[in-house]
């Protein structure tokens, strides 16, 4: 034990957001019913998943119904980026399936501030999303990884989500480089998200957004 204490301080912290059973059974179920079967765009790295087109909230009952309950958890989310409560629209939703076997490559959102994956199925252990480190910002010439070496916060290339189970919500910021790793359990179904805010303003400098 050191004479003299000291703390460590974890800078410059990427939100991730997880709010648990968002979605009640029967929404899960009504949507999965609907929109499973409709996974027909095939995805470019992996045949076993597939997508649906983008859908527009504010064209279906459900969907909107969908949006309204993360809209006030995407607000909560914005504020953490951007430092003040704004108006914010979910621009666009899409279903993916991923059968067994299958996996979806690294990836981040673009046009978008805040995605969300809203988990219709449980994922089988292996099958969590996983959040890694942006390639080269903060890598260091020389790594220092062998099996006696530990991985922490400051030197881990990936952070695997704890087991989300159907109707769960997961947020994170747009850009966050994102993957899922092989499935080794059942179907896995998806809804996802893009949003947007209404604006931003830097000292005057205004942007706003519409759909
Ligand atoms: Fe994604």
């Amino acid at each position: 034990m050191s004479p003299v204490p000291s703390r460590v301080v974890g800078l410059f912290p990427t939100p991730v957001l997880h709010a648990e059973r968002l979605l009640d059974p029967d929404l899960v179920a009504a949507l999965v019913t609907r929109f499973a079967d409709a996974a027909s765009l095939a995805n470019h790295q992996s045949e076993r998943l597939s997508h649906t087109g983008t859908v527009s909230p504010d064209q279906d009952l459900q969907l909107s119904q969908v949006s309204a309950l993360v809209g006030t958890r995407i607000a909560e989310f914005g504020e953490l980026l951007f430092g003040e409560r704004l108006p914010w629209l979910v621009k666009e939703m899409w279903f993916n399936v991923l059968e067994p076997g299958g996996h979806q490559a690294l990836h981040n959102h673009a046009n978008s501030f805040v995605s969300g994956v809203l988990y219709l199925t449980p994922s089988h252990p292996d099958s969590n999303t996983t959040f890694v480190r942006p390639l080269g910002q903060d890598a260091f010439v020389f790594r220092n990884t062998h099996a006696g070496s530990q991985t922490g916060p400051f030197n881990a290339d990936k952070w695997v989500m704890p087991a989300t189970g159907a109707g769960d919500l997961v947020l994170f910021p747009s850009g966050l480089l994102h993957e899922v790793p092989q499935n080794r359990g059942a179907r896995r179904i998806t809804l996802a998200f893009n949003a947007i805010p209404q604006r931003l303003d830097a000292w005057g400098y205004r942007i706003g957004f519409s759909g």
